[in-house]
């Protein structure tokens, strides 16, 4: 397969320049104008490639390859373009590019999938916007209830609704998004591994058996704000310092497991009214907690919840806790990760079986699809940061064994 390593990466570095933050730092926040001309620039790349678009109604976009059996379920393809604050340029990309490349690779050797293949954009999967992770995979899998979906808000208080009606999309209901029965007969998705090991152990492609239970909370503190200066020690109550405990608490909830596989973060941590001279009134926590097994992920989280009710109780501070998810771990398809190890060998490339510790829209796919997931080494395992990198021959590579596993999925009525 002649995959042109040279195009796809200059696709890559074009598609980063279009970032709402100074290159290379890469920030494409759901429903910008840096995601919306994002789209715009992958979406025009699928036309030159032939292929025809379908957008859902909250921007979940399919590029497809009409196969020769228009009766048969298609393969599915593709990631996410979104990026959150400060990222870096291969996250999620490399698997709509990279699918593409794919395509046009198998294109150019006259091949005729009987199976249509279809390339997804999948809308936020990141958690930035809304705080939810993989928002357009969710639905499209039917796990998001209706009371969820109407009550979603961003920072400035906009809905769903109203956001992706201002970006353009189709009105009619979000939750008709959801895909019927065995609308995929196959879910693969590329992805650079955001962990060191397949570059510790100098393999060149990592194939997902699993993928870790992530889970969020939102938490919303309420104390008493006053003057910082007239205001005594023993009559306050702090918002801050009761959201400072609580994120003290996170990390030890995460650490004492007794599990390495348990992470907790608190990512998200603002204080109001944000001035040196005010007493905090008001603080606004969003927390990541996620393990590879569930049960031990769910005791952390009690213990979270329990912990924030007592600091809260102790500093007299309201509390109010949200689970914005509490999501299963996901099992890969046993069949498709046998046939990527059956190309990567007659490829000569080295592999691994391993286990996705990000979430990805592969997650939710595999509630409706067998799915399994294609990783590519990156330096030093880093990602969601600016100096995110995997070399033009690691990303060859996988899409190399991802047109080649399209190919043979594809090739069967
Ligand atoms: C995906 O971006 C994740 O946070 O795992
Ligand atoms: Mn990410
Ligand atoms: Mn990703």
């Amino acid at each position: 397969m002649n995959i042109d390593i040279a195009r796809l990466q200059k696709e890559i570095d074009d598609l980063a320049l279009i970032s709402e933050a100074t290159p290379p730092v890469v920030t494409r926040v759901l429903y910008s104008d840096a995601d919306m001309k994002g789209r715009a620039f992958v979406k025009n790349l699928f036309r030159e490639a032939g292929l025809t678009i379908r957008e859902d109604s909250i921007g979940n976009t399919c590029a497809r390859w009409e196969g020769r059996d228009k009766s048969a379920a298609p393969i599915g393809t593709g990631s996410h373009i979104d990026a959150i604050p400060n990222a870096g340029k291969y996250d999620g990309v490399v698997g709509v590019l990279g699918a593409l490349e794919a395509v046009r690779a198998l294109k150019a050797t006259g091949f005729q999938p009987q199976r249509s293949i279809d390339i997804i954009i999948f809308t936020a999967e990141e958690p930035t916007r809304f705080g939810i992770g993989c928002l357009g995979s969710r639905l499209l899998a039917g796990t998001l209830a209706a009371e969820k979906v109407a009550n979603l808000k961003d920072r400035e208080g906009g809905t769903l609704d109203s956001l992706r009606k201002h970006a353009g999309f189709p009105t009619s209901n979000p939750l008709d998004v959801r895909l019927p029965k065995n609308a995929y007969s196959s879910f693969i998705e590329l992805h650079i591994e955001q962990g060191p090991i397949l570059e510790q152990r100098g393999l060149d492609i990592g194939i997902v058996e699993k993928i870790a239970a992530p889970s969020s909370l939102r938490m919303k503190l309420t104390g008493v704000g006053g003057h910082a200066g007239a205001m005594l020690m023993p009559e306050r109550h702090d918002a801050g310092l009761a959201a400072a405990e609580i994120s003290l608490a996170v990390e030890k909830a995460a650490k004492t497991t007794g599990s390495p596989d348990t992470v907790g973060t608190t990512g998200v941590f603002r204080i109001e009214p944000g001035a040196v001279n005010s007493v905090p009134c008001f603080a606004y926590l969003e927390i990541d907690l996620r393990d590879t097994n569930v049960t031990t992920r769910d005791a952390a989280l009690v213990q979270i919840e329990a912990a924030a009710k007592e600091i809260c109780q102790r500093r007299g501070v309201t509390l109010e806790i949200e689970r914005v998810n509490v999501d299963a771990p996901a099992t890969c398809d046993p069949r498709l990760v046998s046939l990527i190890e059956g190309v990567c060998k007659k490829q000569n490339v080295t592999c691994m079986r391993m286990i996705s510790r990000a979430y990805h829209d592969s997650l939710f796919m595999a509630q409706v699809a067998p799915t399994t997931m294609i990783f590519i080494p990156c330096l030093k395992g880093y990602s969601h940061r600016p100096d995110e990198y995997s070399s033009p021959e690691q990303i060859r590579r996988g899409v190399d064994v991802l047109a080649s596993t399209l190919e043979d999925l594809a090739s069967v009525g």
